[in-house]
């Protein structure tokens, strides 16, 4: 057992034993694909905690308990219920309301960020700030404003080429574009008057920051203080309609190819992006004597410019997790535990791409709490070489809802991205009912416009 001490109130992290009885927090498609592996890779008893009836993880898990994700001590009283050995926290709601800390207290060790370390991710003006400290090559040109007037000037004065970050937690939807989801000068003046006058999402402050071009992804990492395992590139969709466009989803969809990189990606930007999430722990140590742990989410994007870190989020990427865990060998809890006790042990992966493909209602993301109105066979799904992972609950009457999330996810492995799509593309058919999706995700068209656009970049 190793103990490291945390600033916050000079606290002693616990760290696990022997795990017997691991508890998984989380109620969408990467906790399930979590206790997927858990199970088969291990002999533990696997627990989860879960805001709706996730039909997957009701299924895979030994036991479970229904309950809010927003009141920590739903979680620790149920983490002591079942003596948890660990608990592994999948979601990004709990974390800032500090239920690691709440679980800590009770000498349960987590794998999550305490509430001072989820400000990676909750304060979007601390991450920035503190990138531009450390790492001042991989942020945009930013301010922080309190006041309507100047931060529109400010915006101005970029020519309103900006992005408009309300600095808390938004579920995703806070950020908007220029050019995107803002259409002119006067849309983005709005905005803001909107997120600082209204306080639409709380805090009153805002990100004003220079609008960048380039291409996106994924890189994963889990952490424990300055050790750090990152797992292969993954690029993520999140435009409703095929060909980018349309209105920011959750995200419909997700590619990687065998190995660490992405068609795009040169073997120089997987380890650049490596050195930020490095130097981005280090530095978190350094101004808040505080240390990570947990999963930590890096979204990257390649512009003119060099490599920009666009956000941190402290929790498994969805789907990005779902094309991680379909490559993984090794027992992600083994990794976890190992990484805990400050025996780092780099997971093997499969030389295979993956490819994932959201099923969601035709009116999402419009309306929420949809029904998904599908049938289809797990069975034989799975007899082609797919899975179904559930980003939805099962209501009452047996309906897939969605919830405030999105729907179903179909996900396959191939020697390469094409093989992978053509297996998901096979389950997708299987799938009868009425759903919107995007079927470009992994294309070779796709892929060639996408090559097309980086070269434009690299130029
Ligand atoms: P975030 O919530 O910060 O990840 O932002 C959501 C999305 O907004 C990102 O995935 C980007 O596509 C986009 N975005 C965020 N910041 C910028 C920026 N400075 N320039 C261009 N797009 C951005
Ligand atoms: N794929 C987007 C996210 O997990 O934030």
């Amino acid at each position: 057992m190793r103990n490291t001490i945390g600033s916050e109130g000079k606290f002693r992290r616990p760290s696990p034993g022997p795990v017997d009885r691991v508890l998984i927090i989380g109620s969408w498609a990467k906790a399930q694909i979590t206790i997927e592996n858990i199970k088969r890779t291990s002999g533990a008893e696997v627990f989860a905690y879960t805001e709706i009836r996730n039909p997957g993880i009701l299924r895979l898990a030994d036991e479970y308990r229904l309950g809010s994700l927003s009141e920590p001590s739903g979680m620790v009283d149920y983490a002591r219920s079942i003596s948890a050995d660990l608990v592994i926290v999948t979601t990004a709601g709990p974390l800032s309301l500090g239920v690691v800390n709440a679980l800590e207290e009770v000498g349960i060790p987590v794998f999550g960020p305490t509430r001072g370390a989820a400000r990676l991710e909750s304060d979007k003006s601390f991450a920035r700030e503190l990138l531009r400290k450390h790492l001042p090559a991989a942020v945009p040109e930013f301010r922080v404003f309190r006041e309507v007037e100047a931060a529109v000037a400010y915006a101005e004065s970029l020519d309103w080429r900006v992005a408009v970050k309300p600095t808390g937690l938004t579920e995703g939807l806070g950020v908007k574009v220029y050019g995107d989801q803002l259409g002119g000068g006067p849309e983005v003046a709005n905005y803001i008057e909107r997120v600082l006058q209204k306080r639409i999402y709380g805090s009153g402050m805002v990100i004003v920051e220079e609008r960048l071009e380039g291409e996106e992804f994924t890189i994963q990492s889990l952490v424990d203080g300055l050790d750090l395992i990152v797992t292969p590139a993954v690029q993520d969709f999140k435009r409703l309609l095929p060909g980018d466009r349309g209105p920011n989803t959750a995200s419909m969809g997700s590619y990687a190819t065998a190995g660490s990189l992405l068609p795009f990606l040169e073997p120089k930007d997987y380890e650049q992006a490596r050195g930020i999430i490095r130097k981005t722990l280090e530095a978190f140590q350094i101004e808040t004597g505080c240390e990570c742990r947990g999963f930590l989410y890096g979204q990257f994007m390649l512009t003119r410019k060099g490599l920009k870190l666009i956000e941190y989020n402290f929790r498994p990427g969805d789907p990005e997790w779902l094309n991680t865990m379909a490559v993984m060998k090794d027992s992600v809890l083994e990794v976890i535990t190992g990484l805990m006790n400050g025996n780092l042990r780099e997971p093997e992966f499969e030389n295979k791409a993956s490819v994932c493909r959201y099923l969601v209602p035709p009116a999402y993301p419009r309306e929420m709490n949809q029904i998904l109105d599908v049938s289809f066979d797990e069975d034989k799904i799975r007899r082609l070489g797919a899975s179904v992972y559930y980003s939805c609950g099962r209501d009452t009457a047996g309906r897939l809802n969605v919830g405030s999330e999105r729907g179903i996810a179909l996900v396959a492995t191939g020697e390469t991205i094409a093989r992978a799509r053509e297996k998901v593309e096979q389950a997708n058919e299987l799938v009868e009912g009425d759903f919107h999706c995007r079927d470009d995700i992994g294309s070779e068209e796709q892929i060639a416009l996408i090559m097309e656009h980086v070269r434009g970049i690299r130029r």
